[in-house]
């Protein structure tokens, strides 16, 4: 999907990760509209790349639908939906907090899962558009601490497997990125936890999760968009694994090549 003049809606705007991608997507030419929860945060990183900024809370998930319209009367029909919001709840099942699981779900997998639903017809209707998830390594193989975080990425990748199947033929591509460790806050909460921290030290000694440069990470993700890449996964040494995991899901997609999604016709008629 090109970049360049498209209308990207990126969720988790101003985190590590996120505040890098939106510059990076700005500098390709992309009319942002910016999602997270702390206002001046937003505004900060909005102004000096022109992008209009949405506070918003995406586990309040009957609001999506006003987020989504106050960013199609700034900007016109989204183009890319960016799924980057995330929290990591790094803690062992038995120490996570009442009301945790439901929010780390509402945030992760049901924000958006509802979202993509909500900006689907729009895109189907005009037969094109793009939808990306930042996913995880954890997805594939979850660490000790990260139980809550591993079920709910995996749920978004799977989600998305699916997703990619159904628009077939439509001109809707779809991107999941699943990334292992970024240098980052994030890993130095994750860092916390002694069990995650041993299992990521060992990991690193083997030479298997260094650490990933935030900057990179968000080049790489606006490359594979721009190229229409249905998969990227960073750091590259870990793509046998993650390919490994897809054999199913590749599978499938073989299987029902020649299929043509109900979709399919609708995007037509
Ligand atoms: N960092 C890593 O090592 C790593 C590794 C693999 C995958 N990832 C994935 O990469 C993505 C970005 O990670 P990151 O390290 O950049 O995260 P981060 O720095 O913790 O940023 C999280 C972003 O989400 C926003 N946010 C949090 N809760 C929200 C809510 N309820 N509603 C709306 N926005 C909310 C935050 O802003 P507010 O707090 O102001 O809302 C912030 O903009 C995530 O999907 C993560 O799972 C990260």
């Amino acid at each position: 999907m090109r970049l360049s003049g498209a209308h990207v809606l990126l969720t988790g705007a101003t985190g590590t990760i996120g505040s890098r991608l939106a510059t990076e997507l700005a500098a390709r030419g992309a009319r942002l509209t910016l999602v997270a929860r702390t206002a001046p945060d937003l505004t900060a990183l909005a102004a000096p790349l022109g992008a209009h900024a949405l506070p918003a809370d995406l586990t309040d998930t009957d609001r999506l639908p006003d987020l989504l319209a106050a960013a199609e009367d700034h900007h016109g029909p989204v183009d890319v939906l960016v799924h980057n919001a995330a929290a990591e709840s790094a803690a062992l099942l038995t120490d996570v907090r009442d009301g945790e699981v439901a929010r780390t779900v509402a945030l992760n997998l049901v924000a958006p899962l509802e979202l993509t639903r909500l900006v689907l017809p729009s895109m189907l209707r005009r037969g094109h558009g793009h939808v990306v998830a930042v996913s995880s390594l954890a997805a594939v193989a979850t660490f000790p601490g990260l139980t809550l975080y591993g079920a709910t990425k995996a749920g978004l990748s799977a989600a998305m497997a699916g997703l990619r199947l159904e628009l077939r033929g439509t001109g809707i591509g779809t991107t999941t990125v699943e990334l292992g460790p970024v240098a980052s806050p994030m890993m130095e909460r994750i860092a916390t936890e002694p069990t995650s921290a041993a299992a990521f030290g060992r990991a690193r000694s083997l030479g298997v999760l260094p650490l990933l440069d935030p900057d990179d990470v968000a080049t790489a993700v606006a490359e594979a968009v721009d190229a229409d890449r249905r998969h990227l996964t960073l750091p590259r040494r870990a793509a046998p694994l993650a390919a490994m995991s897809q054999a199913p899901r590749s599978v499938v997609r073989l299987a029902l090549t020649g299929l043509r999604p109900a979709h399919h016709e609708a995007a037509r008629a």
